[in-house]
């Protein structure tokens, strides 16, 4: 894993945007996975900027968000689909067509799923899947103790994640309780991860994605065993990392083609 660790949420959001509007300006066709929730809204800000001021251009790129609720139509702007166009798509030069979210309003959720990975797989997989991690170490919505052998799937929210999420939500009893998602497979095939995580609430499951053993219990350690990871942290959320001071030691005597 290469650790970025940062003094500040904006200072780790332009680290993340610098890592996405690279391989964005390298690679002609790039399959671009996506989250959402709060951390990523700074870099997706910094993204936009950058295609106003005329250098970033995502017309040649494919999205493929983590997950979304189950229930929640596109319209309505709790839905994660909501969240990506207010949030991005609708504010640079996508074509809509090219984005894609799972359909947690399918009539049929399993072949929903089934349907979602043959267009990742259609698609080419994805080059570069950005990831947060919730505050019980799970990745996408993969909740702790699921198969770390995964594909996109219909997943129970814990009631962690429930009472994490109602801030979203008028009443904390609107909060779905399932959800599709990528799965845990889904997420390790993409030849490139960045995760991002700010913020002191998110400090153990750091810990634990970072350096505590590969167990499903925290479903984020898997990406121990990718070839490419890159997580972007800020000092709040790396504070409980017994290698800290290793880490930026690392970062600091890279060659410059190790950089990411
Ligand atoms: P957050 O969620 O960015 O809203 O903290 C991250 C996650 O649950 O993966």
């Amino acid at each position: 894993m290469e650790i970025l660790i940062r003094d500040t949420p904006e200072a780790s959001a332009q680290v993340a945007a610098d890592v996405v509007s690279k391989i964005i300006r390298e690679r002609a066709n790039l399959v671009l996975g996506l989250a959402t929730g709060g951390t990523p809204l700074r870099m997706y800000q910094e993204l936009i900027r950058m295609h106003q001021a005329g250098k970033l251009s995502f017309q040649n790129c494919t999205t493929f968000n983590l997950d979304e609720y189950v229930g929640l139509p596109p319209e309505d702007e709790r839905s994660y689909n909501h969240y990506m166009r207010s949030n991005l798509f609708d504010r640079v030069d996508l074509d809509p067509a090219q984005t894609h979210l799972p359909d947690g309003d399918a009539p049929d959720l399993r072949e929903a799923c089934r349907d979602y990975e043959q267009k990742i797989k259609d698609a080419g997989g994805i080059d570069l899947q950005v990831l947060g991690i919730g505050a019980n170490g799970h990745i996408g919505f993969n909740e702790p103790t699921g198969s770390l052998a995964s594909r996109t799937w219909v997943k129970i929210l814990s009631e962690q994640t429930i009472r994490d999420n109602a801030v979203h939500f008028d009443d904390p009893q609107e909060v779905p309780r399932h959800v599709v998602t990528m799965g845990i497979s889904t997420i390790m095939e993409a030849r490139h991860c960045l995760l991002l995580a700010n913020g002191a609430k998110k400090a153990d499951a750091v810990r634990r994605m970072i350096e505590g053993s590969v167990s499903a219990s925290c479903p984020a350690s898997i990406l121990q065993m990718h070839p490419r990871v890159t997580v972007v942290l800020d000092e709040e959320s790396a504070y409980l990392l017994v290698a800290k001071e290793h880490y930026k030691w690392i970062e600091r005597n890279k060659l410059d083609w190790q950089r990411h």
